[in-house]
């Protein structure tokens, strides 16, 4: 897909990739909707963003994913400021073991309501124009670490629910396509925890220098090729920090062949 003029949503848009990743699409002549939940930050971020790329490309909405009538006003708020979504980055997410109920609703709960709004809306068999759907799961997703088991369940469950219905084959003629970005630690605000939220951080940190954190331009990166490559779909895309950015499926391919992740 081309981004020139298309219309990018994008949930936990306020700071860290969601910001990243709208400043990229906005470049290539995109337009953007910056949802979240933190209001403060998400109208700083698009006042700076509509000051660079223009007033009328970038909007703040604010919205929790965990509430499915307000996510909807807001997804469909931005349908009426643009005309139409055409890449939905369901992104929002938090990293708190100590609320876990709330973070499998964020996390989780946020994608499945997200990626159903924006399936509905998309799909050409029903009407619409076709696009892409983004869901960012994890690296935490696809390997099971002991740091923040509920966390890595929710990405384990972004993964597999974005690959499944991948496979749906109504989904050819609908023209919408799904693909998870499974990035590795990245130092962005989601990561400063205290030890309630994620069980023995500095054991998380002292793993995490050696295998090297990813950047959130490596991310970008990612999502960049999950828009523009119409050859994606179904797929999740790795991003380690010293090896970069890898299109494929981690867990099981269409063959249900297995990939041991952890060589
Ligand atoms: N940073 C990492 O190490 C890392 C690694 C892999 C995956 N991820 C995932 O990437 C995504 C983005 O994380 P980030 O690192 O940019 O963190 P971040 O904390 O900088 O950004 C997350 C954004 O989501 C918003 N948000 C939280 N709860 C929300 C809700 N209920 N409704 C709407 N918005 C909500 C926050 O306000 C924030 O703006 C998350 O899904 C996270 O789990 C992060």
């Amino acid at each position: 897909m081309q981004l020139k003029d298309k219309v990018v949503f994008i949930t936990g848009g306020a700071r860290g990739f969601g910001r990243a990743v709208a400043e990229a699409v906005l470049k290539k002549g995109a337009k953007v909707c910056l949802a979240d939940v933190n209001v403060e930050v998400g109208e700083a971020t698009a006042k700076e963003l509509q000051a660079s790329c223009g007033p009328d490309n970038v909007v703040f909405v604010r919205c929790d994913v965990s509430d499915a009538a307000a996510f909807y006003d807001a997804f469909q708020s931005a349908v009426t400021k643009f005309g139409r979504i055409d890449v939905m980055c369901n992104n929002a997410g938090i990293l708190d073991e100590s609320i876990w109920e709330k973070q499998l609703d964020i996390n989780f709960g946020g994608v499945v309501r997200g990626t159903v709004m924006a399936l509905n809306h998309m799909r050409k068999d029903k009407g619409g124009r076709g696009g892409v759907i983004i869901n960012t799961a994890s690296m935490a997703g696809l390997r099971p670490t002991y740091w923040f088991p509920v966390y890595g369940a929710s990405k384990s469950a972004v993964y597999h629910f974005t690959a499944s219905w991948a496979q749906n084959p109504d989904l050819t003629s609908a023209e919408v396509r799904l693909v998870s970005i499974c990035p590795s630690g990245s130092k962005t605000a989601l990561l400063e925890v205290t030890d309630e939220q994620m069980i023995n951080i500095e054991h998380f940190k002292q793993v995490m220098e050696q295998v090297s954190y990813c950047t959130v331009n490596q991310v970008v990166e990612a999502f960049l090729l999950a828009m523009e490559d119409d050859t994606i779909d179904g797929t999740a895309i790795t991003i380690k920090g010293k090896e970069g950015v890898e299109k494929g499926n981690f867990l099981l391919d269409p063959t249900t062949k297995t990939y041991d992740i952890r060589k």
